[in-house]
């Protein structure tokens, strides 16, 4: 046993799995980037009552998960355990929307929850996020959607689905709260069950138990009682849907477990995963500018996460990111030897060329050991003999096959090798 070990519930990821996790990250990065959203940086923690307010009081994340310590000075700041909030607070703080709307911003970082540790359940977690503030247009719910959908099909996912409901909005919401709070009062429910119901009666909706599914078999359903513009909304959200090839299913009984959703609201899921099967999830959320102390402004986005999705490719026997350290691995024979290839290996870099060196005099028979390990598609060999001829030996190592390059024009040599 040693003396230390990492905090309880907090997964780290080194060689070679690592590069599985910065695929992933830089996946779903990309997919944002290439439907123009701006990277934002956000402070891992923020004052606590943000959270409380964007987030939810009645919330699991805001009354039972939070990171909260007051600081040095005295202030209650929470680690942060979700990005919208930070993202609003940022975006009224700078007055980002007063230009060009919609805003559209992603970030890509840990998050942290004090949750009880399982398989794909942790207390830091990474995520990558989009945000798009100030536009209330349903293209744009769809477009979130299917960067997320594009992201995981580029991974080689296949076994993952959405599901896809409509929460209401102002209008409806209100009125469907009270008609499913009469509902819930009528039922034979345990009592704090009963509390619930008056405190957030949407999320009994979310009961696993047998017995209270049962119950609720009869419930009234948002989706059922959405006012014209709400029910129009979500009909054009998914035939933009349709439209882009992203298929979905509906789940009018969906839970999120964050209390800022209006509209638009989905999950991805993965079944391989068990319990944890929810591998990205979001919505639209058009009154939390506003909560916040900002404009009346709409937004729409999603949390897609990495440790979670990682673990989906690893369920799918699939092979994310390039497990290789370098691309040449170099032998030095000798310390004339090492002192070229030490000064090639720089050339070599600089032109791109990922490269590691046998360092520690290694025989040669170790030495290749250690390229093989290093995944290395070369060994670059460089002996007494070598150094005569003026040429080193650059070996495929998946082959054996062997070709020779000149030490006088080395980076051109290997980069013609590796096709670059
Ligand atoms: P969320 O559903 O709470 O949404 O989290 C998004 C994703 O983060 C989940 O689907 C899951 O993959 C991952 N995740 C959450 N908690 C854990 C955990 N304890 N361990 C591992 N992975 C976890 C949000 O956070 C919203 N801010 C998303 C959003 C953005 N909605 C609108 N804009």
């Amino acid at each position: 046993m040693t003396e230390f070990t990492a905090p309880k519930g907090i997964p780290e990821y080194y060689p070679p799995e690592s590069a599985g996790f910065l695929a992933v990250r830089e996946a779903f990065s990309d997919a944002a980037r290439r439907a123009g959203y701006g990277y934002i940086e956000l402070p891992l923690f923020e004052d606590t009552s943000l959270f409380a307010r964007g987030v939810g009081e009645s919330t699991d994340v805001v009354s039972k998960e939070m990171y909260t310590f007051a600081d040095r000075g005295g202030r209650s700041v929470t680690l942060r355990p979700e990005g919208t909030a930070g993202v609003m607070r940022s975006v009224i703080e700078h007055g980002l929307d007063r230009g060009q709307l919609p805003v559209k911003l992603y970030y890509s970082g840990a998050f942290f929850r004090y949750e009880r540790p399982q398989a794909g359940r942790y207390r830091q977690l990474q995520q990558v996020g989009v945000e798009a503030i100030g536009v209330d247009d349903p293209a744009l719910d769809a477009e979130v959607i299917a960067i997320a959908d594009e992201a995981y099909r580029r991974l080689g996912i296949t076994g993952h689905r959405v599901e896809l409901t409509s929460l209401g909005d102002a209008t409806c919401r209100p009125a469907y709260r009270a008609k499913l709070q009469e509902f819930l009062r009528g039922l034979p429910l345990d009592e704090e069950t009963q509390k619930r119901a008056e405190l957030n009666p949407l999320r009994v909706l979310d009961d696993k138990r047998p017995e209270v599914r049962e119950l609720l078999a009869d419930a009234p359903l948002m989706v059922d009682h959405l006012s014209a513009e709400a029910k129009d909304h979500y009909e054009q959200v998914k035939a933009h849907l349709i439209d882009l090839g992203v298929r979905f299913s509906e789940n009018p009984r969906m839970v999120r477990g964050l209390d800022y959703y209006t509209k638009t609201t989905f999950e991805f899921v993965h079944d391989g995963l068990g319990a944890q099967s929810g591998i990205g999830g979001g919505g639209r959320y058009d009154g939390l500018m506003a909560e916040l102390g900002g404009q009346e402004l709409s937004g729409i986005g999603f949390g897609l996460g990495v440790d979670r999705t990682l673990l989906a490719c690893q369920v799918e026997g699939l092979t994310v990111g390039d497990q290789a350290r370098c691309d040449v691995y170099c032998v030095p024979m000798g310390e004339t030897a090492k002192r070229k290839l030490v000064e090639a290996a720089g050339g070599l870099r600089a032109a791109g060329v990922r490269v590691d060196i046998a360092y520690g005099g290694k025989g040669l028979k170790g030495a290749m050991k250690a390229a093989d390990r290093s995944g290395a598609r070369f060994a670059l060999v460089l002996g007494e003999r070598d150094l005569e001829s003026g040429s080193a030996q650059l070996k495929e190592l998946a082959t054996g096959e062997q070709r020779e390059v000149a030490l006088d024009s080395l980076v051109a040599g290997v980069r013609e090798a590796l096709g670059r």
